[in-house]
């Protein structure tokens, strides 16, 4: 162990039981031991091979404490090099478990902070500031995960649209996340918004029946999960609930319902950006239908969801029977541009 590192356990040791408090049990040895022996110059499957394979024998037998003290152990050995940052990334998503599950939101949020300060890509201090307002209002846990980066596409292209006039609607907004990030930049971008012109689309009661073209291949990275995530009634978020988060902006237009029989029947209408977010194929297919024609030109028709096989198939397809180019962003999302 070289004396820099052996330094570093100590230092753990002594962060670890100042937050524990006085007389609090010394983390189990295993973990101090643990570290001694990671070579961190190896090569990053490696190390996440070694790192997982640690935690899953000894896992079940650590109090809080120990789980905590292996995690920070975890951000605070491993050197900041982008083929670390899926270990370093579950780490931090791990720790910030640990308070969010017992209550601690204020605990959760500053190690969020933390994650960000550490080695988060830059995105800037309106971003910064809006995702973690939308966290707080919506009460979602912060995760360290691609929803961040989504995010900043998303905004990112929700900013192309600013000088353009129109409407701006979410389909699928779930607790309201997603739509408090999206008012927070167009209340950025003109001081008086409070949600007049923004729309929200939703069942509020989650999912519609997934279709057979909703089938996940279990095969796919990550298929477990989605295979999860695709039932009836999943991500189901009340009106009531959704408008108290959303409260910031009370100008807001509420469609109830289920796609497409929420949709008015008003040919008129005209949008610069609309948010998919219904995850299956079905709506996912209706919402492209109803709302590209509705485009304003150089308005964005843009999917959250182009890892779902279902609502990536509705959208392929509607781009092949349209002549419309797909584009996709570098976290799955795909979209759509008026001419
Ligand atoms: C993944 S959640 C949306 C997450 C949200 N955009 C965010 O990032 O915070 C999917 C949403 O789609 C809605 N949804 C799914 N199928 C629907 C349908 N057929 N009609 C209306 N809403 C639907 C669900 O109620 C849920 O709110």
């Amino acid at each position: 162990m070289s004396q820099g590192f052996g330094g570093q356990i100590r230092r753990l040791f002594k962060s670890i039981r100042s937050l524990a408090g006085p007389g609090a049990p010394a983390p189990d040895p295993r973990i101090a031991e643990f570290f001694s022996q990671l070579d961190t110059t190896l090569p990053s499957s490696e190390l996440r091979r070694q790192i997982h394979a640690f935690h899953d024998a000894t896992h079940a037998a650590f109090n809080e404490g120990d789980q905590q003290f292996f995690y920070q152990g975890v951000i605070k050995r491993l050197p900041r090099l982008a083929e670390n940052h899926n270990s370093l990334n579950w780490a931090y998503e791990r720790l910030i478990q640990l308070p969010w599950a017992r209550g601690d939101r204020v605990a959760a949020m500053a190690l969020f902070d933390r994650y960000v300060d550490d080695y988060a890509p830059a995105y800037g201090e309106l971003f910064d500031r809006s995702y973690r307002a939308a966290m707080i209002a919506t009460q979602t846990r912060p995760i360290t995960l691609q929803r961040r980066d989504r995010f900043q596409a998303l905004v990112g292209l929700l900013q192309k649209v600013l000088p353009l006039q129109g409407l701006v609607a979410e389909c699928g907004c779930y607790r309201g996340l997603s739509s408090y990030m999206i008012c927070s930049y167009l209340r950025a971008a003109d001081a008086g918004f409070d949600g007049g012109g923004y729309r929200i689309f939703d069942s509020f009661a989650g999912l519609s029946e997934p279709q057979p073209e909703d089938v996940v291949d279990m095969s796919m990275s990550g298929a477990k999960r989605l295979a999860r995530m695709t039932k009836p009634g999943a991500f189901a978020a009340s009106l009531p609930l959704v408008q108290q988060h959303l409260s910031d902006f009370p100008g807001i237009a509420y469609y109830p319902g289920w796609i497409p029989q929420a949709f008015p029947d008003e040919p008129e209408a005209r949008y610069r950006f609309v948010h998919v977010d219904v995850d299956i194929y079905q709506p996912t297919r209706d919402c492209f239908e109803y709302f590209y024609p509705r485009l304003v030109p150089g308005g964005i028709l843009l999917s959250d969801d182009y890892a779902w096989p279902g609502a990536r198939r509705a959208i392929e397809e509607f781009c092949a029977r349209t002549g419309v180019q797909l584009h996709t962003t570098a976290c799955a999302q795909a979209y759509v541009i008026a001419g």
